[in-house]
């Protein structure tokens, strides 16, 4: 939750009366607003900002959060189809883990604050100082795993054989797992329903049944993937950023974060919603509350004389970073003051 945010309009109608703030910090502080408030991507009753973007050479697939430590595990998909399984800190730092074998995909327990690492070399957990040990080698090249949420069994996908295996029993007792033909993007939800993607298509095993079926109410052919919240919601992206909320084996449509090419997302354990598209990953922020509550661009330009001639006389980059440092200023003088109200 962005504190700076919820306050900032709060203050729109302070700002103008306030002597602290000279005229030109005022149109700026403005303009931050204007910039804030066009741009907001309104999903159900969620806000959400355009926060940052890291690129990345290639294309992110298979996204997942370590909730603990807020770093997001992918693979990396070079234009040459070479596949390496990256971590992305919490600090923006991108790093290959160097897992031995051929890494393919990752899933997180985040009950057990195990991240386990699928390679053409089996199984392998991950640790945050970077090392990683066996969990279980089988013979087969993984190519998706998930762990049910209470962390007891793990449901991999394997290829070229293309079959599922359960393994229980801390990857000792391995045994076929029928029912789903082949488990790409396999997902598992706090429920234990299955779900995966085939030729772009959702499905989901719902718990104790033998026949997956179809989830209506999604796109046919342009899913990306399903994603369990922190607080067990079950999400559904397509390639065009469409937002789902799948409800056992229905979807609801949510709204778009107005983003095309999507091949994979995830959410972090404070529901901000990370988008992986060819060259980068795009981050959105979850606000609690509409921070443009009230918010109407005609009424905010009314004083925006001076801001169109700063504008012009300063080159878009250099007014972007004044315009930053300048509203931070302002901002925080605003939350000493209403911290001593
Ligand atoms: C990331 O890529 C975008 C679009 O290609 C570019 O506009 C932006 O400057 C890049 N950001 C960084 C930090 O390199």
């Amino acid at each position: 939750m962005e504190k700076l945010l919820l306050i900032t309009l709060s203050i729109i109608t302070t700002i103008e009366s306030n002597p602290v703030i000279n005229p030109r910090q005022k149109v700026m502080l403005l303009a931050d607003i204007d910039q804030l408030c066009s741009k907001l991507v309104v999903i159900d009753n969620m806000f959400f900002k355009f926060d940052i973007q890291k690129n990345v050479s290639g294309i992110p697939a298979d996204m997942n959060v370590h909730w603990k430590t807020g770093n997001v595990f992918f693979t990396l998909i070079s234009e040459e189809m070479k596949m390496n399984i990256v971590v992305l800190h919490n600090s923006g730092e991108l790093e290959i883990i160097k897992v031995a074998g051929l890494g393919q995909s990752t899933s997180v327990d985040n009950l057990n604050d195990i991240v386990y690492l699928a390679t053409d070399n089996g199984v392998y957990k991950y640790k945050d100082d970077g090392s990683f040990e066996q969990y279980t080698a089988i013979g087969e090249d993984v190519m998706y795993l998930t762990v049910s949420a209470d962390g007891s069994a793990m449901f991999i996908a394997t290829w070229p054989q293309n079959r599922v295996l359960k393994i229980t029993n801390d990857g000792q007792k391995i045994e076929l797992f029928p029912a789903i033909p082949n488990g790409h993007g396999l997902t598992i939800d706090t429920r234990d329903n299955i779900y995966f993607v085939a030729t772009k298509t959702s499905y989901v095993l719902k718990n104790g049944e033998s026949i997956p079926i179809k989830i209506k109410g999604l796109p046919s052919n342009k899913m990306t993937g399903i994603f369990v919240s922190r607080s067990d919601a079950v999400y559904a992206m397509d390639e065009n950023s469409n937002l789902f909320i799948v409800n056992a084996e229905t979807a609801r449509y949510l709204g778009s974060f107005g983003i095309e090419g999507v091949n994979s997302f995830a959410m972090d354990a404070a529901d901000n919603v990370l988008i992986g598209v060819k060259g980068a990953v795009l981050k959105f922020t979850a606000l609690e509350q509409n921070p443009c509550i009230g918010y109407t661009k005609t009424e905010n330009q009314e004083d925006t004389t001076e801001y169109k001639r700063h504008k012009s006389r300063h080159s878009h980059r250099k007014h972007a970073r004044a315009t930053t440092s300048t509203t931070e200023a302002v901002e925080e003088e605003y939350e000493e003051e209403l911290e001593e109200e």
